[in-house]
This record gives C-alpha cells, sequence and structure tokens, in this order.
C-alpha cells in the first residue's frame, strides 16, 4: 500500500498548493484548475480504493459463509454461478411484482373473449414505490410551503428577487448618481431624499447659508424672496452651475446629490428659522 499512500498525500499537498502559493509565477485560474484537477483525482483514487475495499469484505464474507456452510463449500463453482443467478432473478421478479411462468395460472381472470384469457398482473413494486414517493414528496411539500411556510412559494420568491433587484439598482444608481440633471431633476419629498440632501446641506451649504438656511453670504433659502427662481429645476441649476458668488458643484457633487439636497432646499421653506437674513431678489409664491 506504500505507493498508494505517497500518491494520495502527493495529490493533498498539490490540492492543497493553490490555497498559500500566493506569489506563484502561475496565474490563479491556472492554480485553481490544478487545484480542482487534483481534488478530482483524488476522488476518483478514494472510489477505486472503497471499490477494492468493498471486494475484499465480499470474498472474506463469502469465505465466512462457505465455513458456517460446509455442504456450500463443496459446491462447484457452475453450481455457485447457478445460485448467484437465480438469486438475482429472484430479486428481479420480485422488483417487477412479476409472478414466474410456472405459477402464472393463478392470475388468469375469469371470462375469455374469443380464446383469449387476461392476466391480472400486479402493478410493479417499483411503480408503486415510486408511487408512494410522491406522496410522501406530496406531503411533505404541502407541509413545507402551505403549512409551516419555512420556504417561499414561486409567486413569493419571485417577488423576493425583484425587491432585491430593486435594492441593488437603486444601489446602483446612488452610487453612479444617476444620469438626473436639471431637465429630470423630480420634485419628492421621500424622507430618504430629505435626510440624504439635510447631510450634504449641513456639510456643504451651511457655512455659507446657516445650518437651517436661514442665510450668512449665501441668502436665506426659507423665505419667499428668490435671486434665481424657487423652482425645483431652478435651485438644481443654482446648484449644479453655481452664480456669482455661490459656488458650482457639479464636480463635488454626483448629480444623486445635488438632486437630493436641492430637495431639501425646497422642504425647509416657510420654517422661519432665527435670525433670517434680509429678504433678497423678488417675492415668488407657488
Ligand atoms: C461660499 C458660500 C456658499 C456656499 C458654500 C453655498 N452657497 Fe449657495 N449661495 C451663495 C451666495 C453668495 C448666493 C447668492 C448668489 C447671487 O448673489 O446670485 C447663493 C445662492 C444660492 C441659491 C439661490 C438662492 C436664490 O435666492 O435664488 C441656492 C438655492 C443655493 N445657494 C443653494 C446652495 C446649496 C444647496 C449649497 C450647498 C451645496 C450652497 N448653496 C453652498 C453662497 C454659497
Amino acid at each position: 500500500m506504500k505507493p498508494l499512500r505517497l500518491l494520495i498525500l502527493l495529490l493533498l499537498v498539490l490540492g492543497a498548493q493553490p490555497v498559500f502559493a500566493e506569489d506563484s509565477l502561475l496565474s490563479p485560474e491556472t492554480m485553481n484548475y490544478i487545484g480542482y484537477g487534483t481534488v478530482i483525482v483524488a476522488l476518483i483514487v478514494v472510489i477505486i480504493s472503497m471499490l477494492l475495499v468493498l471486494k475484499a469484505v465480499k470474498l472474506v464474507t463469502a469465505a465466512l459463509a462457505d465455513a458456517a456452510d460446509p455442504a456450500a463449500a463443496t459446491l462447484t463453482v457452475e453450481e455457485k454461478v447457478a445460485r448467484k443467478k437465480a438469486v438475482r432473478k429472484d430479486k428481479w421478479i420480485r422488483l417487477w411484482s412479476l409472478k414466474p411462468l410456472s405459477e402464472e395460472h393463478t392470475l388468469i381472470m375469469e371470462g375469455e373473449y374469443d380464446g383469449i384469457k387476461e392476466l391480472d398482473n400486479p402493478t410493479p413494486a417499483w411503480f408503486m414505490y415510486l408511487f408512494y414517493a410522491t406522496i410522501a414528496f406530496g406531503i411533505g411539500y404541502l407541509l413545507v410551503y402551505h403549512v409551516f411556510k419555512t420556504a417561499p412559494l414561486q409567486y413569493e420568491e419571485y417577488n423576493i428577487e425583484v425587491a432585491q433587484a430593486a435594492k441593488e439598482k437603486a444601489a446602483l444608481l446612488a452610487k453612479t448618481g444617476a444620469a438626473v440633471d436639471e431637465k429630470t431633476v423630480k420634485l419628492s419629498t421621500d424622507p430618504t431624499v430629505l435626510s440624504s440632501g439635510k447631510q450634504v446641506f449641513v456639510s456643504r451649504c451651511s457655512p455659507c447659508h446657516g445650518a437651517a438656511g436661514q442665510g450668512i453670504i449665501g441668502p436665506n433659502l426659507t423665505d419667499d424672496y428668490w435671486l434665481h427662481g424657487n423652482k425645483i429645476a431652478d435651485i438644481f441649476k443654482t446648484i449644479k452651475y453655481g452664480i456669482n458668488t455661490m459656488p458650482s458643484w457639479e464636480k463635488l457633487l454626483s448629480p444623486k446629490e445635488i438632486s437630493d439636497v436641492s430637495n431639501y432646499v425646497k422642504s425647509i421653506h416657510g420654517t422661519n428659522p432665527p435670525n433670517p437674513k434680509a429678504p433678497q431678489g423678488v417675492k415668488v409664491t407657488d
């Protein structure tokens, strides 16, 4: 057994190689393939050895049976083969629920048609097992999906996947900043939009417009007076491109952030914060 042991050891070492050989000259893919290959070869070796062990066990049991049954030991090889065949045939017949030809007459049904008689053969055992298996499966299915509801039904599964995809899409859009601009920006009162807009406002805009938008260097953003328009598109444009001393945020904020902070600016209108800056621009009412 020594050479086999050596081979298995070698395979294991080779198989483990891709795990720790980080600075190897081989590409990671090649190493993976080597890894998979060795694992498969090792599995084949294991299967072959298992078959060998099985064979050995069979030989030993046969020898033991011979020892226990001296009559069997005296049988010739042909007789042993014949016995085996008989056992196999018996199994086959039972599997199909067949009756040996000699007993067929017990199956003949009453009545004959033009000399033709029918056999009342039972349904084959394998078919009945399959049938019972479907019943067991049906009960299991019922319990899992409808009684204990441990797994989602197809329609629920679909909904879960759609929701998941929507989440991923939203995350992707949030990351890439969507392609929103002053023409497509939409007014929104969605709390997540407003809270993300508030974050931008507090960190980027409050130094000039005040933490509450009451105005410092920049104008009061909560009153009715506007220099550059109070529509969501106007505000988006002012923030994106900047105007006069109001800086442009196009390069510093993503389109989504600009859209969010525009909506936040819309949302703080009429909040009357303390110490408001004097009105600038013209009075605009919606
Ligand atoms: C460096 C100071 C400064 C910063 C920072 C700043 N602004 Fe301004 N902002 C101004 C000034 C000054 C004006 C007035 C521009 C003018 O005189 O036309 C203004 C104007 C505006 C207007 C137009 C108001 C109107 O009456 O039409 C909006 C809206 C605005 N800012 C939003 C923002 C937002 C949102 C941020 C943060 C992303 C921001 N600002 C950051 C200085 C600033």
